[in-house]
């Protein structure tokens, strides 16, 4: 299983979510996030000489798939979430252990996803 960490623009976030359904991923988690990329945070403002470092205001989606999904709902987000400008945002793509469904108990490929 694999979890995607995605930080997107938060305008960005409806148009995300509409593709991600359409594509049936059935769950993720949304979280206001504060940091900073390549331009620390700066360019994205304003201009000019030298700054400080700035947290800007992003979007932190969380989705646990499948191995196989894992791609597409990638590929999805990156459609979805990119204006071409700086501060686009990153995904990130690591290894999930596992995923237990609290009321049932299932865990596993069962607990992430629920194949039709
Ligand atoms: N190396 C990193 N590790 C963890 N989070 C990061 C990293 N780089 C960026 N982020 C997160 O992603 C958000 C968006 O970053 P941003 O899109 O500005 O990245 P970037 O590499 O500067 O790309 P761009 O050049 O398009 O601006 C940041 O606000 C931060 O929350
Ligand atoms: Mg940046």
């Amino acid at each position: 299983m694999k979890k995607i960490t995605a930080f997107i623009k938060p305008f960005k976030l409806y148009d995300v979510r509409k593709a991600l359904e359409s594509i049936n991923v059935q769950g993720m988690s949304v979280t206001e996030s504060r940091g900073y990329g390549r331009q620390k945070g700066q360019s994205e403002t304003y201009r000019g000489e030298e700054y400080d470092i700035a947290f800007l205001t992003k979007l932190k989606i969380e989705i646990a798939t499948t191995n196989e999904l894992c791609d597409k709902i990638v590929e999805t987000i990156m459609k979805a979430a990119r204006t071409g400008q700086i501060g686009d945002g990153k995904i990130l793509v690591s290894d999930l252990d596992n995923v237990y469904r609290i009321r049932t108990g299932e865990n596993g490929i069962d607990a992430v996803a629920e194949f039709l």
